[in-house]
């Protein structure tokens, strides 16, 4: 159970999670909050004595730097670390002293969430730091919520993160996160820290696919995939963001983060509150495997619309078949096609509406081409649902083509400064989502679209960063309040629009994975990781995913060969092992399938369909990366251990290397496996330790093995 306790003879908190404790106290005449335990879990009494015995750091020499680890650091004094707040008040005073005032522990449901009040000692700023742990996690999330409680004039919040994660004091840490480019994204990368900051961020506007806003901290270098320690934290935040790993000339490390002070200015108006996203951060002793099955445990339990066990539907997307030439005859040829594979929901991706026959034009308007669809979308749609399956849309609602009859309407709707120039991106101008009326249109355009038409499913895309982000009728006001309130008024139509159209699910898309994070994680189903659909590049692109996101939200599709990124050309047994190992779809252009390719097909997916559970909602074991050697192996473990599935990826074999033997982990030793398409039985022991036998041939062979627990020895 978890639970916060005040422990006051010492004035500290500590926080119960399922197997970590963190421990957190007043200091210095209640003028700081002062970080004092992060670990696995220890006794109340072992945390009271630990926080008894803190205080500032013994330093010799150090007289002009603060000594205490704090929490929270608002900027003033001797700090000269990444501060976490920094504010300006009406009359310029630019620093903050605060004192304590007030704590508030609320029960809801399977969480607890310890609220902590700071109280500026002149000027009327309260600052609020959230903790909130739950039952049977290891989450702590930390956010913060900044109030202008009046008396006084406006104040300007220049930097405002949501926690600053303390790491214990250890010789030497390394940096693990993720990092990519459009079409390589979540690629895993490591650093050790040396003295100084490493910093992680996106100045852009979304998420990005540059970095993603996950990090894990490992001493020593010293965790592998399943032993070790390993503290980690992600962000909820889908705009512009910040983290800060810095290694302080004593050696201690922090990791601050949250939305990105750059070019950021927020006015709190008198009687205002800032509610800052979620820094949520988690802590396990087994390895990078553990850091992973506790995010996605978070993800399924917490985070995710949808409840724990839910499974996502096998979905077709045209996009790789027709790109921008759909029309309902070609639509009506896929979708009878995928629905003869398995397919259960079909989704038309770019080209329905405007003038869109390629991306110069048409985005901005979202009304279905009556050349392209005469009878408009609903026969399609009826087509589709007579065929089994639900039906899909692609819109992109917070962009626009300068050639379109929006932008020729509006021209003031987008961000820009004048006299500069208005940069395009793939053609298009970002809309300035900021702005209350063109919130409001966005919002009433797609509750129309969904009103109008029994779509079930929406993917929806973002496919350039911000420039130039301007908002001149705010001038002289607060038009850097763009960075907060395009993401919170996406968020805002996201939370309305399933509000009232409960039957719709979601998918995030930013040009492939630009948009992928916790924040966007609360209010969609699933998520599109890249847009290159290479099988074996794909392989290291879900590798990075799954350290931070699980596999359920990790839409993969097959698509066909050679592959239009890389030109490679892979077997489609390769291709669709490679994407049964998330959310499958299909993304190829099933009138060129061959009648043995669709047979094929129809036999994964029917395979994919009875395994799905297991792997979307199990437990994931990463067995060898694809960055090391030529076979690559995933394995997932249902959460009551009776079904495992592993998939061993092959590639560039050399001469006599065909003999593979995988151990695996997380089963009974004592129980017995059986392979469900051979009548091979194992010994949980055998699998464990002699490990699971595979002959993998020539290049880009691949093998799925679904092992299900027997009671009876073989
Ligand atoms: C982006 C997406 C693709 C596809 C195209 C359509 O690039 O990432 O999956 O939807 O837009 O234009």
């Amino acid at each position: 159970m978890a639970d916060i306790t005040y422990d006051a003879s010492s004035k500290c908190w500590i926080l119960q999670m399922e197997a970590s404790t963190y421990c957190i106290g007043l200091s210095e005449g209640d003028s700081s909050l002062q970080h004092i335990y992060w670990g696995p879990r220890i006794a109340y009494a072992a945390a009271s004595e630990m926080a008894h015995a803190s205080g500032p750091l013994k330093r010799p020499f150090a007289r002009s730097e603060r000594t205490i680890r704090e929490e929270y650091a608002p900027w003033g004094g001797m700090r000269f670390s990444e501060p976490s707040l920094k504010v300006e008040y009406a009359d310029g005073t630019r620093v903050i002293e605060w004192v304590f005032e007030e704590q508030g522990v609320e029960r809801s449901g399977a969480g607890q969430t310890l609220g902590l009040r700071f109280r500026d000692r002149a000027y009327p700023l309260t600052v609020t730091l959230y903790y909130r742990i739950y039952d049977g996690h290891d989450v702590i999330e930390r956010w913060v919520r900044l109030e202008n409680i009046g008396g006084s004039s406006p104040m300007t919040i220049e930097q405002a993160l949501s926690a600053d994660w303390q790491l214990p004091h250890r010789d030497h840490y390394r940096l693990t996160y993720l990092h990519g480019r459009v079409l390589k994204e979540t690629q895993v990368t490591e650093t050790m820290l040396c003295p100084g900051k490493v910093v992680l961020e996106s100045r852009r506007g979304a998420t990005s696919h540059q970095f993603n806003p996950w990090v894990a901290l490992d001493p020593e270098a010293s965790a592998t995939q399943e032993s070790g320690e390993v503290w980690s934290a992600a962000l909820a935040w889908s705009g512009s963001w910040k983290i800060v790993v810095e290694t302080t000339p004593y050696g201690e490390v922090h990791c601050a983060g949250g939305v990105n002070d750059f070019d950021f200015r927020y006015r709190l108006d008198e009687g205002a509150g800032l509610e800052l996203p979620a820094f949520v951060g988690l802590y396990s002793s087994e390895g990078f495997g553990g850091v992973s099955r506790r995010w996605h445990a978070y993800e399924r339990e917490l985070v995710l619309p949808e409840p724990p066990e839910a499974v996502r539907p096998v979905l077709y997307n045209s996009w790789e078949a027709t790109a921008f030439a759909v029309n309902e005859g070609n639509q009506v040829e896929l979708a009878e096609k995928a629905a003869e594979l398995g397919a259960e929901v079909f989704v038309v991706d770019d080209g329905w509406f405007g003038a869109r026959d390629n991306d110069h034009a048409g985005l901005g308007d979202w009304m279905v081409s009556p050349a392209k669809f005469p009878h408009g979308l609903n026969p399609l749609i009826a087509r589709v649902n007579a065929l089994g399956m639900r039906f899909g849309l692609w819109i992109e609602p917070e962009m626009v083509n300068p050639d379109s009859d929006l932008y020729r309407a509006h021209p003031d709707w987008v961000y820009h400064f004048r006299h500069r120039s208005r940069t395009e991106g793939r053609n298009q101008l970002v809309l300035n989502l900021a702005r209350e009326d063109v919130r409001a249109w966005v919002l009433a355009t797609l509750d129309r679209l969904l009103s109008e038409h029994a779509i079930e499913f929406v993917k929806w895309d973002m496919n350039r960063y911000f420039s130039e982000p301007g908002w001149p009728d705010e001038a002289g006001r607060n038009p850097e309040r763009i960075w907060l309130d395009h993401v919170r008024n996406l968020y805002g139509i996201i939370d309305e629009l399933r509000r009232r159209h409960p039957k719709v699910a979601f998918e995030s898309c930013a040009a492939g994975g630009g948009r992928v994070d916790l924040g966007i994680l609360s209010r969609v189903e699933q998520v599109w990781p890249s847009d290159n659909t290479d099988a074996l590049d794909r392989l290291r692109i879900q590798e990075g995913f799954s350290y931070a996101y699980a596999p359920r939200v990790m839409m993969c599709w097959v698509t066909d060969c050679p592959n239009f990124v890389t030109r490679r050309t892979v077997p489609l047994r390769y291709r669709f092992h490679v994407a049964m190992a998330g959310a499958l779809g299909i993304g190829g252009d099933l009138s060129r399938w061959t009648p043995q390719e669709r047979e094929e097909a129809r036999g994964f997916i029917a395979m994919y369909k009875r395994v799905r559970p297991v792997i979307q909602n199990g437990l994931l074991y990463r067995l060898r990366s694809p960055r090391a050697g030529r076979v690559a192996a995933s394995q997932y473990v249902a959460r009551d251990g009776s079904e495992v599935v592993v998939f061993a990826w092959g590639h560039s074999q050399q001469f006599a290397e065909t003999q593979v033997s995988l151990p695996l982990c997380g089963l009974e030793e004592e129980a017995h496996y059986a392979d469900s398409m051979s009548d091979v039985t194992y010994s949980g022991a055998y699998l464990a330790q002699k490990g699971l036998p595979l002959n993998l041939v020539g290049d880009f062979d691949s093998r799925m093995v679904h092992l299900v627990r027997t009671t009876s020895a073989w």
